[in-house]
């Protein structure tokens, strides 16, 4: 049997490694379970094709004033560590990071060697070699199903 939009999220395709639905999946990316509700077809289908074209924007916390976006980041602690994520939160003298293993640091920019933001998403390009236009089609159809209860 061909495996179904379900399977290829949590299973080939693996979006599950940074995306949650439902409570399950990983954090590094936006929770998805309400993405089909909120955002046309072509909307996500855009956002995996072209991951860097528009940046997801983060939660809005009442604490901010403005919400974040998933912005991609570098930095090199004083120590000499590098470190590589997205911007939780920002202010003119720290930054919190979500590094790709889901530690969360929060950093005094004072501190750093080097802080690089970059618009280039932290979610790989999903061209058509590594997913088909049939699977992309499953995974939204599945995450439509989720979105729409
Ligand atoms: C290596 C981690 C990673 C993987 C794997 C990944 N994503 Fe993402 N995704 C992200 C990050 C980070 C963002 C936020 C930045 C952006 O918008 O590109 C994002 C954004 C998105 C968005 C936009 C959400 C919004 O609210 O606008 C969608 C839709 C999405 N991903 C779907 C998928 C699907 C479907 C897959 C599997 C085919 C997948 N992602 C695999 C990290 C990942």
């Amino acid at each position: 049997m061909q495996p179904g939009g379900k399977d290829l999220f949590y299973g080939d395709a693996n979006c599950s490694l940074c995306h949650m639905v439902a409570g399950k999946g990983g954090r590094l990316g936006p929770e998805l379970t309400a993405v089909g509700g909120s955002r046309t077809r072509e909307a996500i289908i855009d956002s995996v094709r072209n991951p860097s074209r528009r940046l997801a924007w983060g939660l809005t916390e009442a604490s901010k004033e403005f919400p974040q976006e998933y912005e991609s980041v570098t930095v090199v602690t004083a120590d000499g560590k590098q470190i590589k994520g997205i911007t939780l939160n920002e202010d003119s003298f720290s930054v919190q990071i979500m590094d790709t293993s889901e530690q969360i640091h929060l950093l005094e920019k004072d501190n750093l060697k080097s802080f690089q933001k970059s618009r280039q998403s932290a979610m790989p390009t999903y061209g058509t070699d590594l997913l088909s236009d049939k699977d992309l089609k499953d995974i939204v159809a599945y995450l439509s199903s989720v979105g729409a209860k």
